[in-house]
This record gives structure tokens, sequence and C-alpha cells, in this order.
């Protein structure tokens, strides 16, 4: 497909970029120099500069997508070691990584998108706890058998999670489920009794449209490489998996309106992700029906709470492959599930002049709790640095390791960029010389399906605000072997076996680590938006997220003065970018006028973005249920914004 330039020469993109990196730290970029006399030839079939995108001291420019922009193919396959850049000779291992880094733009090609309509396609899901209750209601279907209905034969349940177990036409709206009339609307603790109401409709009766996708060639997935889970469900010819309309009306507050009347676009789930009423459920019903503290009562709620309490646990364990329940320790967060580590794993084996390696690309979380190790034993700190795409460099991290490094702490998805990183060849390169691995699963559970067993994790943690569950809770997943040997993190009731003056005997694992009284509530609502995934099938999510994906990547790098940050070959749910001429303040700013919330600041990922020679980006991040007309509207904003862009 041709394509056309739309603006700027080579010479005056050069001159923004050099402006922008000549910023001082903290400084948001000032674009709008004069342009200079063209010269060079620009590469038209790539966003990036021919050496890709520099870094702050070089006199490289900076691209901006002043010309129509190709996206990289967005292969979501986990890549292997050998696919990472080769090892230039002059590169060497270093504590701080380096920035002279040769240029890798994998996959960058001269091809575009094809233009794809909107819309969705029939979704048969089912929301949490409610089929079982609906009269007539047919057992749950299991999306991973289930085909999905083809264009030419609409749903005929009005109910999409309902199947085909009642007819579409003619049924009027419903009243909405009356939770109040239900003893045990979960199905808990009796079995299932129906309250005489009529079901919520969901109101999704008509054929939806076809595919938005149907022109693009199957991809491959990086959740199909990891073994161990159900295939991707059937899809018809020509449609796609998920009807979004009606999946986004499980989600109350995706109705609402800001601004003035703007009907809310949420683009910030990479800070956190909104809730289905089946979670928002689960927790009222719990401090209705079941609120005790547990394990530690003979009485009903005690015994309710705690089932309620380690059913969750059983299921986040299923969730992630863990081997058992005991495998699971509820805390408040991934922060604290890796300080976790840090301070009783982490104190218990690592000494002076012991090694710590983490990545270039991690969060705060990931860096601060292993700074504070390393002052306090006098162990070192190794950072595996990124090439200019945002990937890590698996040549450069084998360099790092040695008999010394005792732990490796890594992101599986950057929080900033998006960069889906190569976890299985670090945690095996990482075992070779000893190591345990710790993998942050924040940015990557919501969107592509995690086996700790089949990629060997030692510890995986992660929040569950960040999976359409509640906030303050989250979860540290360790190998139970490692666990048993493993000091407690903190002191106190609910972790011990046995307490005198002289000494106090522990439990074991997970008890040890959950001292005093929980998020018990939170956990149930974390169980709950586990079902709720579980439901639509992570597959089917990480799909649909793809698209969103490439979709938005090429939308947002048509606009004249943008630059996308992290350009990674496999990426989820991020798109970083920078505007010329715009602080991300102000881009945020005139997002959130229209109603569409993204983040723009650091992301608590100082280090990547000053990699790159930036202080901040603006942040849309992707769930499920996002819509392309959303994508739309982001990139007609932004794009309107750069029409005005200031010259001075
Ligand atoms: N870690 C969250 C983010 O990336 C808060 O925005």
């Amino acid at each position: 497909m041709s394509v056309s330039g739309s603006g700027l020469d080579p010479a005056a993109l050069q001159a923004m970029a050099n402006a922008m990196f000549s910023a001082p730290p903290g400084a948001e970029p000032a674009f709008g120099q004069a342009p200079a006399a063209p010269s060079g030839p620009i590469n038209l079939g790539s966003p990036l500069p021919p050496g890709g995108i520099p870094v702050a001291g070089q006199n490289n420019p900076l691209p901006v997508a002043t010309t129509l922009p190709m996206t990289p193919p967005l292969r979501t396959t986990q890549p292997g070691a050998a696919e990472l850049a080769a090892p230039p000779s002059f590169i060497t291992p270093r504590v701080v990584p380096t920035q002279a880094q040769t240029p890798d733009l994998h996959g960058l090609q001269s091809t575009v998108l094809p233009a794809l309509p909107k819309g969705g396609s029939s979704f048969a899901g089912v929301p949490e706890g409610f089929a079982a209750l609906l009269p007539g209601a047919a057992p749950a279907p299991n999306l991973s058998d289930a085909a999905v209905p083809s264009s030419a034969q609409p749903p005929s349940s009005p109910y999409y999670f309902l199947g085909d177990a009642s007819s579409a036409s003619g049924v009027p709206e419903s009243p909405p489920l009356n939770l109040a009339s239900l003893s045990d609307p979960f199905g808990l603790s009796a079995p299932t009794r129906i309250s005489g109401e009529p079901p919520r409709s969901s109101g999704s009766t008509s054929a939806a449209p076809s595919s938005p996708h149907s022109n693009v060639s199957a991809p491959s997935f990086y959740f199909a490489d990891l073994g161990a889970k159900p295939a991707a469900p059937k899809v018809a010819p020509g449609r796609g998996i998920f009807d979004v309309a009606t999946a986004r009306r499980d989600f109350p507050i995706l109705s609402t309106r800001v601004n003035g009347g703007k009907p809310l676009v949420w683009l910030d789930n990479a800070a956190t992700t909104q809730k289905p009423q089946s979670v928002i459920d689960r927790i009222s019903y719990f401090y209705a029906n079941e609120n005790s503290n547990i394990h530690r009562a003979a009485h009903e709620l005690a015994a309710r709470a705690t089932d309620a309490y380690e059913s969750a646990r059983k299921k986040v364990a299923n969730f992630i492959g863990a081997s058992s329940p005991e495998e699971i320790i509820f805390v408040r967060g991934t922060t604290e599930g890796i300080n976790l580590v840090a301070q009783s794993w982490g104190k218990q084996n690592i000494g002076e002049g012991d090694e710590i390696v983490i990545s270039h690309l991690e969060h705060h979380a990931n860096i601060v709790p292993w700074q504070m190790l390393t002052a306090e034993k006098g162990a070192v700190l190794r950072v595996i640095p990124v090439d200019n795409t945002g990937q890590v460099r698996l040549d450069e991290y084998q360099k790092l390791l040695s008999s010394r490094t005792k732990i490796v702490a890594v992101t599986q998805v950057s929080n900033a960029l998006g960069t889906v990183v190569p976890v299985k060849e670090i945690i095996d390169l990482g075992h070779r010389y000893g190591a345990k691995v710790l993998i942050d699963g924040a940015q990557s559970v919501s969107h592509m399906r995690v086996d700790v067993q089949a990629l060997d994790a030692d510890f995986f943690v992660f929040s569950g605000h960040k999976l359409f569950g509640p906030t303050g809770i989250g979860v540290v997943f360790g190998k139970r072997g490692i666990l048993e040997h493993t000091p407690p993190y903190q002191g106190g009731g609910n972790m011990i076996e046995d307490v005198t003056f002289d000494k106090t005997v522990y439990q074991g694992p997970p008890a040890r680590f959950e001292a005093g009284t929980g998020n018990i509530a939170d956990a149930v609502g974390l169980g709950a938006a586990i079902d709720y995934i579980e439901r639509l099938g992570m597959e089917n999510i990480a799909r649909q997220e793809h698209d969103l994906l490439e979709y938005g990547t090429e939308a947002l790098c048509r606009i004249p003065g943008l630059c996308m940050i992290g350009t990674a070959k496999h990426k989820t749910s991020v798109m970083s970018f920078v505007l010329e001429g715009f602080t991300t303040a102000e881009v945020g700013q005139a997002l959130s006028e229209e109603g569409i919330a993204v983040r723009s600041g650091h992301h608590c990922a100082q280090p990547i973005l000053r990699r790159f020679g930036l202080e901040f980006t603006v942040r849309p991040s992707l769930a499920f249920y996002n819509t392309f007309e959303e994508i739309d509207l982001l990139a007609a904003t932004v794009r309107r914004l750069s029409q005005t862009r200031r010259r001075g």
C-alpha cells in the first residue's frame, strides 16, 4: 500500500528532537523550532528514522510521525533468545545499562494494516453468579468449546450469557435481578434458589456487525505458546469473539458521564481496571451474608467467611497454574508482594557482594525494594539494558549472570511501554546460574494467560485491581519448596502455631505470611473477578486487545508530531506517546475534556522513560472492554490538538 508524506521534513524533525533531548530532566521538551532545509532521504516505511529511536545525548532525531508511519506488526508470540537483537561486539555488561546501543527495529515493515471497520460481534459469556439463577437457565456455556454464532445467524438469546436458551425476538426489557430477594445469589451455601424475578436483559438482541478484523491474516499469539491451557475457542469465519457492547454492560462505571456529560472513555487500564457488577455484588454479598474474621471461630459466619476466602485462594491458584493453594499468599498488591519477597526470602538469602538482577523496564515497585535490600546487605543491583524498541536484551542479560546472582526480578509486561518481556527465557537462564526468579505480573495477568509452572517462576506477584478486581488485594505466588524454608515477613496473629514468651512456632505457608486480619472481602472479590475473566476466556481477551492495540497504534502513528515510545515487536495494551509542541499534561487535559481518561506522567517508571530521553509520556492503556470507536475518539482528539500546534 502506498503512503504519502504529510508535513515536516527530516531536518525539521531533527531540530525538534534535539530540542526535546536537550531538555533538562524534569522539563518537558520544547518543540516548535524553525525547520531547517531538508536533507537526506526519509524512511517512508517506518515511524522511526534509520537507526531507530535515538536516546538522550545522541545527535539523532527523535522520530516523529510526520509521514504516515507503518505500524510494526504486533506479533504476540514470546520472542526466543535467538530472535532478540544480536549482541553488538562493542557492548559490554555494566551495572547501569548502556544507552549506546545498536538500532534494533524488529520487524518494522512497509505495510499498513487494512482500514478496519468498527464494531463487535457475538459473545457468549456468563456473568458471575447470575446465569444459574435465571429462569430456564442452561448450564453455563463453556466458551472454550463454544462456537460463536455466524454472522448470518444472530444470537437467539436476549441474554448473551445464555446462548440459545431463549428467543431473541420480542423479549421486553426486564427489571433488574433483585439480589436482595435472593438469600444466596451466589449459590454458596445452599442449592440455587430462584427469586422468580425475571432476569436483567442485556438488551442486545440484534445481529452483531461483522468482525472488524476479517481482513487481518491470522496472527500468532503469545498466549498460545505457554501450552498448558485450553486453546482459543473456535470463531466462525468473519466473526470476532466479543460483543464488546454487551460485555461493557457488565461494568456499570462504563456508562458514567464525565466533564459535563461526555461518556467516559476509560483508557487508563494500566493504572487500574474497572470492575464488573459481579465483583461489586460479590463483595456486597460478603458483607451482607458472610462477614466474619476467618480461621478463628466455630460459628457459622466464620465458616462462611473462611470458605469464601479459601475458595478465592483456590481460584487464584488455578488461574495462574500454581500447583496448590498453599503457594498463594494474599497481600495488598504487587508492591507489598515484592517487598515481602525482598524482606523475607531476600534478607535470608542475599548477603554482601551478592547480586540482584532487574531490568531497565521495571516499575519503581520492582526497583526500590531491591535497592533497600542491597543497601542493607551490601549487595549489588544489576540492570538488564533494553534495546531501542524497549525490549530487554537477553544477550546482555546473560553477561550479567554469575554465581553471585541470587535473584532476578523482572516484569512480564512493561507498564510504561507495553513491552511483553520474554520471561520464560529469563527464568531459564537465571536458573542455570542457580538464581531464583521473581516475575512482576501486575501488567500481564489481565492480558495473557499465565502459567507459573510452565514458566517455572519461583515467585510471581500481581494486584487484584489490575485484574478487574478490588484494590487493596494482591497475590504472591511462591513455589512451595521455597516458601517452606522462607521466614515470615511480619509477625502477629494468624501466622503462628504456638506462642510462648520464649519462642514462637510459625505456621506453614501461606498462613505464615499473612499476619493479622487480611483483606478478606476483597480476596473474595478477586475470586469473583477471576471467575468473570475465566468466563470471558483469557485467550479471547488477549485476541481482542491485540486487535485494539494494532488499530490504536496505527491510528495514533498517523498523527503528525506524535511519537510512539515503545515499539517492541511483542507488546500488549499500552500506547505511550509524546506529542510535538505539547506537554503530556496538556495532552492529558485535552483528552479529559472529551471524557477520555489516560495517565500522563512518569508512570512510576522513571528509569525506562529516561532511557528514551523523556520524563513523561501520555499513556492510553487498553482493556478488552475498550472499543474501536473509543480509539477513534482518542486519535481524533489528539489529531485536533496537534493541528493547533504552537510554533513559538
Ligand atoms: N502501576 C500503575 C501504573 O502503571 C499505577 O499506572
